[in-house]
C-alpha cells in the first residue's frame, strides 16, 4: 500500500510539513508499514505543462500521458500507481502556490480526456486528501480556488477529503519582521490553541485513510 504525499511549501518544516507528518503518522497506526513517499516539490527541477498535447495524440502511446521529462516525470508514475495522494499546498496569493499548480498541470491536464464525458485516464483509483494551509481566517479563505484543486482531482482519481489549517504561524520571530496587520499576541494565542487541533485532525485523517487502503 503506497501512500505519495506531495508538499508544495518550500519550508521543509513548516506548518504544510507538520501535517503531513501528522498525517503519516496516523496512517502508521492502522498500518504499521505503509510505503510513504514524501515529494517536496521544492527540491525539484520541473515546469509546468508546456501545451505540447502529446497526451492528446490519437493512436499514441503517449496518449493520456505527459511527456515531459524532468524530475517530476517519475513523481507522476508514482502517483498514478500508489494507492493514497495528499496534495499538502500552503496559500500563495489566494490559490494553491506555484509549484503545486505546475504539478496539477502535469498530472491533471495528462489523465484529463477531451473525450465525451471527459473520461478520466487515470489507470486506477486513487483515495485523494488535500492539506492546505494558509495564513487568513477561515471567513476569507480562498474556497473557490480549493473547491477547483479539489474538483479536477475528485474528477482524475476520487473526490479528496480536504484539511484546512487557517491563521497558520508564518514567521518564526515576528519581532524581527514588519508585521503591522497582525497581532503577534493574538497569532501565538491562536497557534497553541488551535494548530495542534489541526495536527490531530491530520492524524485521524491519515488513520481513517489507512482503514481504506
Ligand atoms: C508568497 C506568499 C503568499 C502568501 N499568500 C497568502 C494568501 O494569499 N492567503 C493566505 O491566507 N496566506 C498566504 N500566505 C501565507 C501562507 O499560506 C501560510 O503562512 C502557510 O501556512 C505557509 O505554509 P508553510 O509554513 O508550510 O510554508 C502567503 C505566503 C507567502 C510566502
Amino acid at each position: 500500500m503506497e501512500i505519495v504525499i506531495i508538499n508544495s511549501s518550500p519550508r521543509k518544516n513548516g506548518n504544510t510539513a507538520q501535517l503531513c507528518d501528522a498525517f503519516i503518522k496516523g496512517a502508521m497506526q492502522t498500518l504499521p508499514k505503509p510505503k510513504v513517499t514524501t515529494v517536496f516539490l521544492n527540491d525539484l527541477k520541473f515546469k509546468g505543462c508546456q501545451s505540447c498535447f502529446a497526451c492528446k495524440l490519437k493512436d499514441s502511446k503517449r496518449y493520456g500521458k505527459c511527456s515531459l521529462n524532468d524530475e517530476l516525470s517519475p513523481i507522476l508514475s508514482a502517483v498514478n500507481k500508489a494507492d493514497c495522494l495528499v496534495l499538502a499546498s500552503p496559500i500563495y496569493l489566494m490559490d494553491v502556490n506555484s509549484s503545486a499548480k505546475a504539478f496539477l498541470e502535469r498530472l491533471c491536464f495528462s489523465l484529463g480526456s477531451y473525450e465525451v464525458g471527459y473520461r478520466s485516464l487515470a489507470p486506477k483509483e486513487v483515495i485523494v486528501v488535500t492539506i492546505y494551509t494558509m495564513n487568513t481566517t477561515i471567513e476569507y479563505s480562498p474556497v473557490g480556488a480549493m473547491d477547483n484543486v479539489d474538483a479536477f482531482l475528485g474528477h482524475i482519481f476520487s473526490t479528496p477529503r480536504r484539511l484546512c489549517a487557517y491563521n497558520t504561524y508564518q514567521f518564526q520571530d515576528y519581532s524581527k519582521y514588519v508585521v503591522d496587520v497582525f497581532d503577534e499576541t493574538e497569532k501565538l494565542k491562536y497557534r497553541d490553541k488551535e494548530f495542534p487541533k489541526d495536527l490531530l485532525r491530520a492524524y485521524d485523517l491519515g488513520r481513517d485513510i489507512a482503514t481504506r487502503l
